[in-house]
């Protein structure tokens, strides 16, 4: 007798709180905005809502006057049923250098603490030294860890290579593997090739992340489903599209269609939809939302750049009033990264790439400056380049100085409890302390504000009522 099919389960993580809410309108929504949705999230059947890490954290201080440490407590208060996720850049944590151990260790254990259940894990490079800490101390506190790829395309980027990286990170002990497409290039063919190649290495979940960006996203999500993934990300559909996520509802109502267990609830999930449009609506009406963001841009394909890195490029250009060197510097970007070993283009090497692509054409010499960032990618301070680094630019970044052997964090000094004895009497706990650790200028300012509130609070409560 033949054995009945068994029902294919694919799950969704919903990221209008963090991706499509950082790829659209810069990060900017306030958790005053979006509270009263999430006990509709919270039985949405999501398989986990991100929701903290990426930019939120930055965003949070800088622009927000937000504590991000109580902005996931109330995420956590909101949604007791839900898993909370967060996206992590290895070594970098939330910030844009690399922080000794110390610093890691207690950044994860304090995420988990004050309420996060998943953590995505990714290192620029690819450089698996610098997911190791967070992601051993992820897997002590109990968190589930989704090992992650950042995906790109190059020769030394083989289907081989990526799956051997996954049963790497499988053997590392991480719950799931995640591709992640930060540009949105994956064509159907490459995710249909890539998450089969994966699957037939590793017995754990496989999770794949991509942006609207170039139009391929629906498609190579339907494609990345038949070779067997897992869990897909989406955004709510008046969150979606363009720079962000392919829509929740759109997805899942395909699916079901086509036999596959989503999980999800449609009326919660209507529900969450007509929740955001307006807020959607209201950014678009005051400028936060640039229409332009929601359509499809087929540029990253044709020049193998990211969407967000082109527009970089035209800024520093218009900058420079150097409009004119635009083709130039595009042609001359895949040069840049092929001599640099060809890192995966996404922060901080879309940044270090884009600028000495420029710098090379408006000097009218190749590596004529070199940015202190990339002489410092030279030195190995950023971990191992997929490729080697082509050896004449390494001459011309560090004339005799021969790169760092081992992995940089391993010379950075604790710096904890200096941090903290500096703070005393202005950090109220120890997450005050990391928040400090990683943006010192910006939390500066926002305990400044903390405080001034705070005193006006005391001021309005203590006043004598006049009757
Ligand atoms: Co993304």
């Amino acid at each position: 007798m033949k054995k009945p099919v068994e029902t294919q389960k694919v799950m969704f993580t919903e990221t209008v709180l963090r991706d499509a809410n950082q790829s659209l309108i810069a990060t900017r929504l306030p958790y005053s905005k979006f509270a009263d949705i999430l006990p509709t999230m919270d039985k949405a059947g999501y398989y986990s809502v991100e929701c903290w890490g990426g930019a939120v954290f930055d965003v949070c201080l800088r622009f927000l006057n937000e504590d991000p440490w109580q902005r996931l407590r109330n995420l956590r208060k909101a949604m007791p049923s839900s898993k909370l996720q967060m996206l992590l850049r290895g070594q970098n944590l939330l910030g844009y250098k690399h922080y000794p151990d110390e610093i890691v260790k207690m950044f994860v254990e304090k995420s988990v603490e004050n309420g996060i259940d998943v953590i995505r894990i990714f290192d620029a490079l690819n450089d698996l030294r610098n997911i190791e800490t967070a992601t051993k101390t992820a897997i002590k506190c109990g968190a589930t860890v989704s090992g992650t790829l950042s995906y790109t395309q190059s020769p030394v980027h083989t289907l081989a290579a990526f799956a051997k990286q996954a049963k790497e990170m499988e053997n590392m002990g991480v719950a799931t593997i995640c591709v992640k497409d930060m540009a949105g290039v994956m064509t159907p063919q490459e995710a249909y090739d890539l998450i089969g190649a994966i699957k037939s290495e590793v017995k754990i979940p496989v999770v794949l992340h991509t942006h609207c960006t170039t139009g391929m996203a629906f498609m190579t999500y339907l494609k990345a489903i038949e070779a067997g993934v897992d869990v897909i990300d989406t955004a709510t559909s008046c969150f979606s599209g363009g720079t962000s996520q392919p829509a929740t509802e759109t997805l899942n109502y395909a699916l079901k269609q086509m036999g596959y267990d989503t999980g999800l609830d449609d009326a919660a999930l209507k529900e969450v939809n007509d929740f955001f449009k307006p807020i959607r609506d209201g950014y678009l009406a005051d400028g936060t939302l640039n229409a332009k963001m929601m359509a499809t841009d087929t540029d990253a394909l044709n020049y193998k750049v990211p969407g967000g890195m082109l527009s970089n490029l035209v800024s520093q250009l218009k900058a420079q009033n150097a409009m004119d060197k635009f083709e130039e510097v595009l042609i001359e970007t895949p040069k840049v990264r092929e001599d640099l070993g060809y890192p995966p283009l996404v922060t901080p090497m879309s940044q270090m790439v884009g600028v000495q692509a420029t710098n090379n054409v408006l000097s009218g010499e190749r590596y004529k400056n070199i940015s202190k960032e990339v002489k410092a990618y030279c030195r190995g301070e950023y971990g191992t380049s997929p490729a080697p680094i082509n050896p004449e630019v390494v001459k011309k970044a560090l004339g005799d100085e021969k790169p760092i052997e081992g992995r940089y964090a391993d010379t950075l000094e604790p710096v904890f409890e200096q941090t903290k004895k500096e703070l005393e009497g202005v950090a109220k706990n120890d997450e005050d302390v990391l928040s400090y650790i990683l943006f010192p200028q910006v939390t500066e300012k926002y305990f400044a504000a903390r405080k001034a509130q705070e005193e006006k609070i005391v001021k309005y409560t203590i006043e004598p009522v006049e009757e």
